[in-house]
This record gives structure tokens, C-alpha cells and sequence, in this order.
């Protein structure tokens, strides 16, 4: 029957046709995701001529500065804008209040005055939180089991001045106190870092997904209790919203969410909701994902990672921070 009415059989619109070579698919694309798109976490650590491999994170290593440098100079030959530098700190100078982390001399802010006296070019996102400093691993100071709120915001306060003061370009708060963007903008600007970035970790979450980050910095072995007083409930998406809102009006220039393949929703609401630079951070239990399963032959690492970066372009990111950044840069130098 179908042979007396042959073009009703055919459909009209057929999507593939855009599909069918490689030079149309590009002219269709939606979505492109680029070397400018990433921002590279790394791990510094004291002494020289360290490379630590962590086991739960392959093909990431700490690195002593002497070593850090040379590798950030190479991230920036390969385009990538922006490096965001984690210290490791010796457990024997951690304290209940994570003092160290408002010391001038601190390994953060020498990293950071190496990075930008030899690599000038890259931006620094200095991460300012307690935890890599506590001996309780937390990220904040703990009274009757409770982190305190205030008394927080100031060390984190101090912390960002002591950044800032080294020349860090952005000031990444990662705790999810309250009120701390407005009193780190208010500090900085009393202190004439008027151009000091804040990038917001606004949604940041109580995630499983942190686990070998915490072995990267070894705070996971201090760690008692979780984060949940604190970090976001996951189930929570309205709250994100407000959490941004408040970020923003306090003087954020940025805002993160974190984690993220697990939270893209989030991103796209934040993104259309507000229009803000938007950050999404692949955090290092899915990078651990991807490296897990493409050691084991069960699927390509290098094509799963560019996708699922494509992904936070897709769902809204304006940058994406991501453990394979370098990977990233050196495929899409490729293609
Ligand atoms: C801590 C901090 C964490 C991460 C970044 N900053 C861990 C935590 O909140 O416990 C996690 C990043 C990752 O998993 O890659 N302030």
C-alpha cells in the first residue's frame, strides 16, 4: 500500500541531514567549548622537588613550588586562562583555628607570589578556606561541635587580605558561611584591592563527591563529622538560587557551583536566573570517575572527559574548573 503513496512515506524533515558530514555538524553546533574555558586546580606542597601522585586521583600530583611553576607556565603556553592553587599543609602546623592561613608567609601566598613574579599572564584563583590549615579538618573555627559563623568570616577575612596582599586575582571563598562575600569585599576595598575578583563558591554542597580532593589535601584522615551545617542539603535547589543572590548583592563577581555533572540543573538556573559569570567545578570525585573507568579500558577517558566538559558549556558554565584542564587543552590543541 505503501507503494501508491510513496512520498507520504518519507518523512520531510530529516534532522540527520544536518549531521551527515563533519564541516556541517560544526556549522550547526550549538556549544563550543574552548581552552579558554578552563581553570586548572592544582596541589602545592612545602620542600622542593616534590611530585606526589595521589592514588585516588591519577595523573594528579602535588607539587612542590620549584616544580609548580614550570607546570604552570606550561598550562599558560597551552591557553589555559587560569590556575586555582590549593596548599597542602604539614599537620604539625595546623591548629583548632587554622591559623596559619592568615600568615603573609604561608605556602599559599609564596605560591602565589612565585606564580605571578615568573607567569604574569595566568590568573590565580586563590581558594580561601579553613580547612587545609585546621587540625580538625573543618572549615571553619568549632565550638560544642558547631562551626562559628563569625568568628569564621573574620580569619576567612584575613586570609583573603593575606592573598590578595600577594597578589592573588581572585578570592575564591569555599566555606559557605554566611555573610563572608560582603566582609571580604568590604576588606578588600578598604584595603585598596579594588580589582580583586571574588569568585562566590555560592552553591557549594555536602557532597560524596570531595573524597579524594580531601586525600589530595590530606584533611580526610582529620575530618570528624560531616559538612552539612554548612555546605548545601542536595536536595536543595530554591536555596542555591538565594544563595546566589546574596553572593552577588554582597559584591561576588562570580559564582560557583559545586559539584558538578550532578548539579547541572543548578547551573542552568543559576545562568539564566541571574546572567552572571557562572563557574561550575568538576569536582574530584568525578574526575576520580572518569580516570577509574578509563583505566580500566571500560570507556575513553579522553573523549569522555571533552564531552562532559561540553556538558558545562551546554548547561550554561562560563568556565569550568576541572583536574583535567591540561588533558582538555592539549585534545582540543589537537582537534
Ligand atoms: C574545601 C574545599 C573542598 C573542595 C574545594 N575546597 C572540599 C570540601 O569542602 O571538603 C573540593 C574540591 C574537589 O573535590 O575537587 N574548602
Amino acid at each position: 500500500m505503501s507503494h501508491s503513496q510513496p512520498h507520504t512515506a518519507f518523512p520531510r524533515s530529516r534532522p540527520r541531514r544536518n549531521r551527515v558530514d563533519g564541516w556541517t555538524r560544526r556549522l550547526v553546533a550549538e556549544n563550543h567549548l574552548t581552552t579558554s574555558d578552563l581553570i586548572w586546580p592544582v596541589f602545592v606542597v612545602e620542600g622542593e622537588n616534590q611530585r606526589q601522585p595521589i592514588a585516588s586521583m591519577p595523573g594528579v600530583e602535588r607539587l612542590s613550588l620549584d616544580l609548580l611553576v614550570p607546570a604552570v607556565a606550561q598550562a599558560r603556553d597551552l591557553g589555559i586562562p587560569c590556575v586555582a592553587l590549593f596548599p597542602v599543609i604539614p599537620v604539625e602546623r595546623k591548629d583548632p583555628a587554622g591559623s596559619l592561613s592568615g600568615d603573609p608567609d604561608n605556602l599559599m601566598c609564596r605560591a602565589i607570589r612565585a606564580i605571578k613574579q615568573a607567569v604574569p599572564d595566568i590568573g590565580i584563583l586563590g581558594d580561601v578556606a579553613l580547612d587545609p590549615y585546621t587540625s580538625h579538618g573543618h572549615d571553619g573555627i568549632v565550638r560544642d561541635g558547631y562551626v562559628l559563623n563569625e568568628e569564621t568570616v573574620d580569619a576567612l577575612v584575613r586570609q583573603s587580605l593575606v592573598q590578595a596582599d600577594a597578589g592573588c586575582d581572585i578570592v575564591a571563598p569555599s566555606d559557605m558561611m554566611d555573610g563572608r562575600i560582603g566582609a571580604i569585599r568590604d576588606a578588600l576595598e578598604g584595603r585598596g584591592h579594588t580589582l580583586t575578583r571574588i569568585c562566590a563558591y555560592a552553591a557549594k554542597y555536602a557532597s560524596a563527591f570531595y573524597g579524594p580532593f580531601r586525600d589530595a589535601v590530606q584533611t580526610g584522615g582529620l575530618l570528624k563529622g560531616d559538612k552539612k551545617t554548612y555546605q548545601m542539603d542536595p536536595a536543595n535547589a530554591e536555596e542555591a538560587l538565594r544563595e546566589v543572590a546574596l553572593d552577588i548583592a554582597e559584591g561576588a563577581d562570580m559564582v560557583m557551583v559545586k559539584p558538578g555533572l550532578p548539579y547541572l540543573d543548578i547551573v542552568r538556573r543559576v545562568k539564566d536566573g541571574f546572567g552572571v559569570p557562572t563557574f561550575a567545578y568538576h569536582v574530584s570525585g568525578e574526575y576520580a570517575m572518569l580516570r577509574a573507568a578509563g583505566g580500566h579500558g571500560w570507556l575513553n577517558y579522553d573523549a569522555a572527559l571533552l564531552e562532559t566538559l561540553l556538558g558545562f558549556k551546554r548547561a550554561g558554565a562560563d568556565a569550568v574548573l576541572t583536574y583535567g584542564a591540561v588533558d582538555a587543552a592539549r585534545l582540543l590543541r589537537g582537534n
